[in-house]
């Protein structure tokens, strides 16, 4: 009889043989190397999409040399440094010896140092130091477990897998004629794939967001429009005009025209044309005038997840930072309160389980899409 036990943490197998004519039980222990996930990832999203693809984890403004970031992602928990160099690190929050989080330690001589018995990994992820044996050198599996972690358009975006796309770009990043900005972050008790659609859904603007967005009295009627999947590329849509109140940061009445993207399942995108609405005003606006936002969604875990914005402006120059983030805070809280009311919590991917509209179009396309990717986490 052979009985193979195996553990998470490491591949320990005890192989156990008996024959009828054997007094004696002999026990082989083998013991393979530590596998590159710690034993904390079992409860995370092991959906592949998910797990290669790129997701946001912070401003990278906010992560600044000395200061460790815990952050988490996909039901797991990380912890992210920049070190003396600039560089940034996403590591699994949890040191190998006895399973303490790094990101209650701190930063010495530009290595993180365990909170618990002192131990120090470097850039590398390399235990350098073990305090209780300071002349020795540590073991060579004596490593934090590090992650893909990068930075483009101010963001720090991360990977727990091997990447299959490139990091999504916020396509007037490098314009000059945009001022850019980036507002939040915004804390959603919400699932990251209800809120990229509650981002793409142009039909609430007159009641979430009454007097800024639309007009609850008069709710725009939403034309057919198109939505366009490109194999690679995620979705775009065709044009959707709305009328706005308070349709930009100049609180005057607009004409807007969204045209919509989903790069990635959650991070998504619209290019705003805007047109003063006053017939005697026109002057005061161009063809070329665009608001574009770049939205991305940290799945926190399957019901919760950060929202952080870039925003590009190319009219209006008299407008502040403080002008426009104040009315992007206004939009994201009236968005997050009926966001986080939802129910069930995670997206139902499967069409029958939601009613659709004719004008909810791309929200259906977004859960076709997400369903073709093979997501299963944050869905149902
Ligand atoms: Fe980290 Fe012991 S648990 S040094
Ligand atoms: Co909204």
């Amino acid at each position: 009889m052979q009985l193979f036990v195996k553990c998470n943490m490491m591949h320990l197998t005890l192989k156990v043989e008996t024959s009828m004519e054997a007094t004696l039980m002999t026990v082989q222990t083998s013991v393979a190397a530590v596998q590159s996930t710690p034993l904390a990832d079992q409860f995370s999203c092991k959906d592949e999409a998910l797990i290669n693809d790129w997701h946001v984890v912070g401003f990278s403004k906010d992560v600044v040399p000395g200061k460790l970031v815990p952050v988490r992602l996909l039901g797991r928990d990380l912890v992210l440094w920049r070190d003396a160099a600039g560089q940034v690190h996403l590591w699994e929050d949890l040191c190998i010896h006895r399973g303490a989080r790094l990101s209650k330690g701190w930063i010495e001589k530009d290595t993180v140092v365990c909170p618990y018995h002192g131990w120090r990994y470097d850039g590398t992820a390399k235990c350098v130091l073990i305090p209780s044996a300071p002349g020795e050198t540590p073991p060579a599996k004596a490593r934090a477990f590090p992650h893909k972690a990068v930075e483009s358009c101010g963001f720090v975006w991360a990977s727990l897998g091997d990447p299959q796309h490139d990091v999504p770009f916020f396509p007037e990043w490098n314009d000059a004629e945009f001022r850019k900005f980036h507002a939040g972050p915004y804390f959603y008790q919400a699932n990251g794939f209800r809120s990229v659609e509650n981002f793409i859904d142009a039909t609430h603007f007159p009641f979430v967001h009454a007097g800024l967005n639309g007009v609850q009295d008069s709710p725009d009627r939403i034309e057919t429009y198109e939505v366009y999947e490109d194999p690679g590329l995620g979705l775009r849509t065709s044009e959707i005009v709305v009328f706005q109140p308070y349709g930009d940061h100049r609180q005057v009445p607009v004409k807007a025209g969204y045209t919509y993207r989903c790069f990635r399942p959650l991070t998504a995108y619209f290019s705003k044309r805007v047109e003063v609405a006053d017939p005697n005003s026109k002057h005061k606006s161009k063809p070329t005038d665009r608001f574009c936002t770049f939205m991305t969604a940290q799945p926190v875990d399957e019901v919760s997840c950060i929202i952080r914005l870039g925003v590009a402006i190319n009219f209006a120059p008299e407008l502040t930072e403080e002008d426009i983030l104040r009315r992007q805070d206004i939009v994201f809280e009236q968005d997050r309160i009926i966001v986080e009311t939802q129910r069930p919590e995670r997206i139902p991917i499967d069409l029958r389980m939601e009613l659709h509209h004719r004008t909810d179009r791309l929200g259906q396309a977004y859960r076709r899409w997400l369903g073709s990717l093979g997501i299963h986490y944050g869905t149902i």
